[in-house]
């Protein structure tokens, strides 16, 4: 087990091979086409556990209808070297039928969080999230998860779930990572042009300069708001789906920051759609 990677693709699999993973077990939910910001929650895990797992599984219950679900970005066999790489001990890749077997029809909903920003541009999304990592969850049963900040909401959105549904499992939040231009990484800017990515610089330009702002004495939440959006407004490529300033812990438009906030956006360029966020305060 100590060197050689196993390589599950059925529940029976995961539970077999599961039973012989002793110790602290960290997990790594993931849809696949890594990078390093999916490589970066495998390495702590890696640190923080004596085992690791992976899950790849592209869900289909978290895309909307016009998302990008049958393009959305696959490299299974570059994940799993990846994975090796990095001191994975077990990957789990599903099927759709054995996450949503014929007649599905049980849902993981966590109310109130899930409204705004994400919960109410991608309708459903949150529903798809919830009820796939409570299923990897109870499959995998490990002690700790690692999500990414990149999802700050995904994030906050699957800590309240586990709380809630009293699972024995901490939920551990790692760094967003970027490329040198800031650039949050994601499987998602594999879809950009070459124009494209270059203009995409400017989600961390805009939350740059809110932050900036933030840091020379604005709590105006709308001052904010409006710097994001005029510096995003200055980059003909992007159309904003939204800009927030909110509260860090119920997510709600704050009119003045005066504890810790959460800066985020959603901005399709061309058709592709990105998120990114800061946290002030
Ligand atoms: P996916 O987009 O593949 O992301 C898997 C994990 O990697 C998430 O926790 C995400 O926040 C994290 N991640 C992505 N980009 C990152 C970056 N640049 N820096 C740090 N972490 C990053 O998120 C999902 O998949 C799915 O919704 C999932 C949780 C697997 C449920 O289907």
């Amino acid at each position: 087990m100590d060197n050689q990677m196993i390589i599950a693709s059925t529940l029976d699999e995961l539970r077999a091979a599961r039973l012989l993973l002793d110790g602290r077990v960290g997990l790594v939910p993931t849809m696949g086409y890594l990078h390093e910001g999916h490589l970066s929650l495998a390495r702590r895990a890696r640190a923080e556990c004596d085992r690791v797992v992976a899950t790849i599984f592209v869900n289909p219950t978290q895309f909307g209808a016009n998302e990008d679900l049958s393009k959305y970005p696959r490299n299974l066999k570059g994940d799993l070297s990846l994975l090796e790489s990095t001191g994975v001990d077990l990957v789990w890749t599903p099927d759709n039928e054995t996450i949503y077997p014929p007649g599905f029809s049980t849902w993981v909903e966590v109310e109130g969080l899930t409204k705004p920003l994400e919960g109410a541009a991608r309708p459903g999304h949150f529903r798809g999230v919830t009820t796939v990592v409570a299923k990897l969850f109870n499959a995998v049963q490990p002690q700790v998860a690692y999500f990414g900040q990149k999802d700050a909401q995904q994030a906050a959105v699957i800590r309240k779930m586990a709380r809630d549904l009293n699972f024995p499992i901490k939920i551990a939040v790692c760094p967003t990572v970027r490329e040198a231009d800031g650039l949050a990484m994601s499987s998602r800017n594999s879809y950009l042009s070459a124009e494209e990515r270059q203009s995409a610089t400017v989600l961390f330009r805009a939350l740059t300069a809110a932050k900036d702002a933030f840091e020379r004495g604005e709590q105006n939440a709308e001052a904010l708001r409006k710097i994001m959006s005029n510096t995003l407004a200055s980059e003909p490529r992007a159309q904003i789906q939204y800009v927030s300033c909110a509260d860090y812990d119920t997510l709600e438009e704050l009119g003045m920051v005066t504890g810790k906030a959460l800066l985020s956006m959603a901005v399709f360029m061309g058709k592709t759609r990105l998120i990114d966020n800061f946290v002030i305060g």
